[in-house]
């Protein structure tokens, strides 16, 4: 088969990131803005972003921390928590404030303390959002201790998402960074209003990655990597051209030295050479011409947000990602360190 020599597709968009904050966020921030026109933001960042004032001052630290004319729009979201008032939400979308409302089940991931302990109690939050068409982001993973973690993700669509879907049909929601085939069967039985987010670590590596050959912390993200059978349902998902998959890279950078403890954060910064690495795996499974759809037209369709205008090029040569990378106040390990990959970025 031959390969071109480049590819150039509409400038794409990260439907799910983690800028984090403080010094942190102008180190990290700019790795995303050079590759992506915009960014689905999460809110979990301590304390979390729970009302319209916290979120739009975090916007303007946002694009405070970027280099004076960077043509980059942060699309905020709000964090979900029992508490939650449906006219704040309602309020904090119709100002423009907030694009969506992110449900972490509580002590799911990093940052979820203060996150929903039952979707009961924040039904009347949901039946809002779907009255006024505005999309509810979940972290799919049930938390109790009685499931193992590498099936947490399987049972959370049966306990929580088919009950959900069911009591609010209108709801448009985003399964986001799904690992399992469950999860895509799942996706593509639910209709239009159901949407998924995919990773580039999902699409490249299974859970021996984490644990051949000694414990591997900067191959550990929540959800945890699965079983190859998985990777290889998410790498048809994501190739096949459906609009229901989109580009979403969670990147979540933690310091090296948080990631390499004796309990070590979960996390993968891959916002640095995201786009080189995704475009690997359409290679790889011969549907480059897959890669515009996913990465530029899937995701703003289901957001109801226009194109981007303008275009970015992909072109053939090899570049190696650095071990680690100097994000300003500390250093972080991106994913694929040390390796190389098979395509260079040009804005
Ligand atoms: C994220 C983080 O560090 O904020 N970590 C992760 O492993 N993906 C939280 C999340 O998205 O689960
Ligand atoms: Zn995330």
């Amino acid at each position: 088969m031959t390969t071109p020599d480049s590819i150039t597709i509409r400038r794409p968009d990260d439907w799910h990131v983690h800028l984090r904050d403080g010094a942190l966020l102008a180190g990290v921030a700019p790795h995303t803005a050079r590759q992506f026109a915009r960014a689905i933001v999460m809110p979990n960042l301590s304390p979390p972003m729970t009302d319209v004032a916290g979120v739009s001052a975090y916007r303007e630290r946002i694009m405070a921390a970027l280099p004076a004319g960077t043509d980059f729009t942060p699309l905020m979201t709000l964090y979900l928590t029992d508490h939650t008032d449906p006219d704040e939400v309602e309020r904090g979308h119709s100002a423009g404030v907030f694009v969506a409302a992110k449900l972490y089940p509580a002590h799911a991931t990093t940052g979820s303390a203060h996150g929903v302990t039952d979707v009961a109690n924040i039904m009347p939050v949901l039946a809002r959002m779907e009255k006024i068409g505005m999309p509810l982001l979940i972290h799919g993973e049930v938390t109790d201790n009685h499931v193992d973690i590498f099936d947490r993700e399987a049972v959370f669509i049966e306990r929580t998402l088919i009950p959900l879907v069911k009591a609010l049909p209108g709801l448009r929601v985003v399964f986001e960074h799904v690992t399992t085939s469950e999860a895509v069967q799942f996706v593509e039985s639910a209709g239009a209003n159901l949407a998924a987010t995919i990773t580039p670590q999902h699409l490249h590596i299974n859970r021996n990655a984490m644990l051949v050959g000694g414990i591997r912390p900067h191959a550990y993200c929540l959800p945890v990597a699965k079983r190859e059978h998985h990777r290889l349902a998410l790498r048809k998902a994501a190739t096949s051209g459906s609009a229901q998959f989109f580009l979403g890279t969670d990147s979540a950078p933690h310091a090296k030295h948080l990631k390499e403890a004796a309990c070590g954060c979960a996390g993968i910064f891959n916002a640095p050479f995201a786009l080189e690495s995704y475009i690997r795996v359409f290679e790889e499974e011969g549907a480059l011409d897959k890669f515009e759809g996913f990465a530029s037209e899937h995701g703003p369709r289901f957001y109801r947000l226009p194109l981007n205008e303008g275009t970015v090029t992909l072109e053939r040569a090899p570049v190696t990602v650095p071990d680690e990378i100097d994000v300003g106040e500390t250093m972080v390990v991106p994913f694929h360190a040390g390796e190389t990959l098979g395509w260079r970025f040009r804005p």
